[in-house]
């Protein structure tokens, strides 16, 4: 099935490596033009280009999405070079599971540092926020757009020794849901998915997309709070959110808003 995403311009936070590079390189090949947004400026280059050498229209811009005057210098920058924003990406954030701490980020809310708290919730929460008042402006005039922010399972259902964490990613659903009702009458779509534990180039120092439990022996203790065996028992690929991505900003799901979907495997299995 097509998707209907030709010539639309996508933009998409963090899409210097992992989950956000995948979605970049899915829009791209699906004919929309993309710009790859990543705090590292070298990383955003570098995704752009793999997308033009592979045919596809992307530039990389750098900007920190916590910083909104950045948002919106990036959000100019981008409505100058391909013109105005038709879908918004929501993926930077950090990867919880990951940490190369050695707890691997899992801590208990009572041991976390004040510190911890505002960077997590500067990053997961107001950075959706920035990004979202910079492109809502564009979308309201040309009335349409598609908005969509990736979280977390442990957002939807709470994860222990991630609390921080889960509630940023939980705030971004409610306000997904609150900013839906809202600018649904301009055509724009606000959705959320809700990816599970996912390894990718990014993680290899500490989880190798390819490690089972046989090769690397510290594997049970970075997923000990990850039952990865409810459901179809394997982790998540940058592919699995990807298309899930496209789909739901795609032509193909103009009646889908409000929502979130998991993409996790059966991780959660919450209605
Ligand atoms: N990987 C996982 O296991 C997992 C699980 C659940 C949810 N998620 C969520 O999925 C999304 C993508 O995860 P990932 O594993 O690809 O992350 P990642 O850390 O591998 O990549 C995120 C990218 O965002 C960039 N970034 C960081 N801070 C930024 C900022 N202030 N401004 C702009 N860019 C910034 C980083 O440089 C990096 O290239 C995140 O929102 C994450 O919370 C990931």
């Amino acid at each position: 099935m097509e998707l209907a995403i030709q010539g639309k311009v996508a933009l998409i936070t963090g899409a210097g490596q992992g989950v956000g590079r995948e979605i970049g390189r899915v829009l791209a090949a699906e004919g929309a033009r993309v710009i790859i947004n990543d705090l590292f400026e070298a990383r955003a280059r570098s995704v752009a280009d793999e997308i033009g050498e592979a045919g596809g229209q992307a530039i990389g811009l750098q900007a920190d999405v916590t910083d909104i005057e950045q948002v919106r210098a990036m959000a100019a920058a981008a409505v100058g070079r391909f013109g105005p924003i038709d879908i918004m990406i929501n993926n930077a954030g950090v990867p919880a599971a990951f940490y190369d701490d050695e707890n691997f980020g899992y801590q208990t809310f009572a041991d976390s540092p004040i510190d911890k708290w505002k960077q997590v919730t500067d990053l997961n929460f107001y950075g959706c926020l920035n990004c979202c008042a910079a492109v809502l402006p564009g979308m309201i005039e040309k009335r349409g757009g598609r908005i969509l922010s990736i979280i977390s399972e442990a957002g939807r259902i709470g994860e222990a020794y991630l609390a921080v964490y889960s509630g940023a990613k939980a705030g971004i659903l409610g306000f997904s849901k609150a900013l839906a009702r809202e600018v649904g009458r301009y055509c724009i779509n606000v959705n959320c998915i809700a990816i599970g534990a996912t390894a990718h180039e990014g993680t290899k120092a500490t989880l190798d997309p390819e490690a089972t439990v046989e090769t690397d022996p510290m594997l049970p203790k970075r997923l000990k709070h990850y039952p990865i065996g409810r459901g179809l028992g394997r982790l998540g690929r940058p592919s699995d959110a990807a298309a899930a991505a496209a789909f739901l900003v795609s032509g193909r799901a103009p009646f889908i808003t409000g929502q979130c979907l998991s993409v996790s495997g059966g991780f959660s299995m919450v209605s």
